[in-house]
């Protein structure tokens, strides 16, 4: 069957064949196998199914038919609120499932670790694209509500010096944690800048040791463009927090 390269992907070299997608194996494919069979098996549909291992070692999964927002140009309806709400219970579907499981061991939950609208398929709901799966799962690892829910906040918002208005942002934000109805809101706003920072150094340090996609990463300006959404988040910190508590 013929193989067609996926356009979108930063990292990895992924394929179509057919009505599956393959991507290379990593550390994290059992346990990222195991978390899929889960969603399976409890029915849920917002992540990939996981059909194993082919011939050449590479993952398979299956292939979600829809609109993944990767290019900087999206339609209006990628970014509403309705999706920004449906991107929240989405995270609040797949966190409720995974606590308590021995893939979430210690912590409360798994957490998927890279939401973005780059890693959300899209598909028409009433006439508007909407949110209806995640995928790229392979940094998924067990971890705390919050972590996601902060990655959410800079991806899917796009925290950082191109933002035109704080107060519609702050305000978007605040419907993001209510659609998760997330507790413990008091520190939100600093697990954000712990995530960027953590970002920035890790492209870093992984670039430095020779890491060919991270150099390239580092190449195209992000180091530079999480920097400066870092220091956007701390200039604005005040007005974020307040709207979130
Ligand atoms: N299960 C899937 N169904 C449909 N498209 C997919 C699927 N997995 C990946 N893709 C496509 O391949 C691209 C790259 O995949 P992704 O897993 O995000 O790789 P990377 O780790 O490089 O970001 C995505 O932008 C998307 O267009
Ligand atoms: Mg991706």
């Amino acid at each position: 069957m013929s193989e067609s390269r996926l356009p979108g992907g930063f990292v990895n070299a992924v394929v179509r064949v057919g009505d599956t997608v393959r991507r290379p194996v990593s550390a994290r494919t059992e346990f990222v196998g195991d978390l899929l069979r889960l969603f399976e098996a409890s029915g849920w549909s917002g992540a990939p199914r996981y059909l194993g291992v082919d011939d050449e070692g590479r993952e398979v999964l299956g292939y979600l038919d829809g609109h993944v927002a990767w290019e900087p140009r999206q339609p209006a309806a990628v970014s509403s609120d309705e999706s920004l709400v449906t991107v929240a219970r989405l995270v609040r579907e797949f966190h409720d499932l995974t606590a308590g499981t021995p893939s979430a061991g210690d912590q409360e939950v798994v957490c998927h670790n890279d939401l973005s609208p780059k890693n959300t398929v899209y598909q028409p709901c009433g006439g508007e694209l909407r949110p209806v799966a995640f995928i790229d799962w392979d940094l998924a690892a067990p971890g705390a509500r919050i972590h996601d829910i902060a990655h959410v906040c800079w991806q899917y918002l796009d925290l950082g010096p191109s933002v035109a208005d704080v107060e519609e942002v702050a305000r978007r934000m605040r419907l993001i944690v209510d659609s998760y109805e997330l507790s413990d809101r008091g520190c939100l706003v600093s697990t954000i800048l712990w995530w960027q920072d953590r970002c920035r150094r890790g492209i870093e340090s992984r670039a430095d040791a020779g890491d060919i996609a991270m150099i390239r990463l580092r190449n195209a300006g992000v180091v530079r463009r999480i920097q400066a959404a870092y220091q956007w988040v701390s200039d604005h910190r005040g007005v974020l927090e307040r709207s979130v508590q």
